[in-house]
């Protein structure tokens, strides 16, 4: 019986597996520069946090958990997100009492959403993101937008785009609510069964309705931007002034509603505009969230966060033809000739490795010739090779692969040759 991996999973095999952690290796620096600090959750959580955290009217919850009962009878839930996990630690470990606030995570690890898989949409995906808690300056809303946008810019992404919208405080929030369901109430048995819920838990979600999306009473919305009271309206003034002053471009959209109900004022998402890029077009999202914290069980604090996935931003450099720098050659492959070579092969081997150098050696038995094929296939820098002779006259063959050249080494000071020839010198 075949059994192939889930639908909407992949695995990721070497040749790929690179790229992957040359990506992580580059967000974990851009993160350290900006002083944020790695947090790791758990994979799973009590299915009531993402319930109350995400919300209950959004499709994540209500179609997309992976939601189960634990052999205690506990309904648990795969993360569909990391905000609410993140928040959830926030509260349980009282970071919010310690000094040195704001606090500045960032994590990387596997999401998972029951969603129909197509290219960039899969069932298990690896989200980078970020979030800032326990502030509620304009500027911390900048500094997202820039890690976020600096995250593709310094792999070497170009068509990238910030779409950025207020939904306005709570007030903001309430008056534009009521505007919509007045708007499209009269509409209410034309819209799909989804939206005339939606209409009653939380008319923002209508706005973002792909079934709805042709409605003429759609394009005639009222637009959030005209419901934001003084407070509203000043704090989106200073986020965009400040990143007039970073010199970051962006593009509003009234319409920009986000997936996920915890957002408050500043929401945007990251979209690619490169050619071939697929269906989707959105890279990342993220937005200020007030009352998480408070919903978790915290006191009122404020955060603003946002994430991506890595198969999205990978798509994306493969759409702009960026080509990362992964080496996935080799160093050396030594090539033992004989059973008493054999041993001292193994022991060289190890030594070299000790000694911080890349080696392979054959395990297949192979005769000589083909030994030379593998390292050659395996892209090897260098090939050694000892056979009983050189082993008599404590000394191994070195061949640089690159240019060609061969030297012989004494046996007992080729670490330190390899470690020049390696690093040239430095
Ligand atoms: P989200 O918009 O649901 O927001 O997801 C953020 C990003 O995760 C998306 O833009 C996309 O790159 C990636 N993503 C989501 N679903 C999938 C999928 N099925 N397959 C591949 N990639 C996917 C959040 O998750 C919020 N927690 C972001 C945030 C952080 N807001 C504040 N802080």
């Amino acid at each position: 019986m075949n059994i192939n991996a889930p639908r909407g999973t992949q695995d990721i095999l070497p040749g790929t597996s690179e790229k992957w952690q040359y990506v992580e290796k580059q967000l974990a620096d851009l993160c350290r520069r900006y002083h944020y600090k790695e947090i790791r959750t758990p994979i799973f959580e009590h299915t009531e946090l993402f319930q109350r955290g995400v919300g209950d009217s959004t499709d994540i919850v209500q179609k997309e958990m992976y939601t189960f009962e634990d052999r205690g009878g506990r309904s648990v839930t795969l993360r569909p997100e990391g905000t609410a996990s993140v928040v959830r630690s926030y509260v349980q470990n009282k970071v919010y009492g310690l000094p040195n606030q704001p606090t500045k995570y960032y994590y990387m690890g596997p999401m998972f959403r029951y969603e129909r898989p197509q290219q960039g949409r899969m069932r298990q995906f690896v989200q980078f993101g970020i979030e800032a808690l326990g502030s509620d300056d304009p500027a911390i809303d900048a500094e997202v937008l820039s890690l976020a946008l600096n995250s593709y810019k310094e792999l070497g992404l170009q068509s990238v785009k910030l779409v950025l919208n207020s939904l306005g405080d709570q007030e903001s929030r309430e008056a534009h609510r009521q505007a919509l369901i007045k708007h499209f109430d009269p509409h209410r048995e034309e819209l799909c069964s989804d939206c005339q819920i939606r209409l009653d838990q939380n008319p923002l979600r209508v706005l973002d309705c792909k079934k709805d999306r042709d409605h003429p009473a759609m394009e005639a919305a009222p637009s959030i931007l005209e419901y934001l009271n003084d407070y509203s309206k000043d704090y989106f003034e200073r986020v965009k002034q400040y990143l007039d002053v970073m010199g970051i471009d962006y593009e509003i959209d009234p319409n920009l509603v986000r997936g996920l109900d915890y957002y408050n004022h500043t929401a945007f998402e990251i979209m690619s505009e490169a050619e071939g890029f697929g269906a989707i077009t959105t890279l990342s999202g993220g937005g200020r969230y007030t009352g998480l914290v408070k919903e978790v069980g915290g006191p009122e604090t404020s955060g603003i966060g946002f994430a991506m996935s890595i198969e999205r931003l990978l798509m994306a450099l493969e759409a702009e033809g960026v080509v990362l720098p992964v080496d996935e050659g080799l160093e050396c492959f030594i090539v033992a000739l004989g059973e008493q070579a054999e041993r001292a092969v193994i022991k060289l081997t190890d030594e070299l490795r000790r000694a911080g150098i890349q080696v392979d050696k054959d395990y297949l038995g192979k005769k000589m010739k083909a030994q030379f094929k593998a390292a050659d296939r395996l892209g090897s820098k260098y090939v050694l090779v000892l056979g009983e002779q050189e082993l008599e006259n404590g000394v191994i063959n070195v061949k640089d692969m690159t240019t060609g050249d061969q030297k012989e080494v004494a046996l007992d000071s080729v670490i330190d040759y390899m470690k020049e020839e390696l690093t040239g010198g430095e």
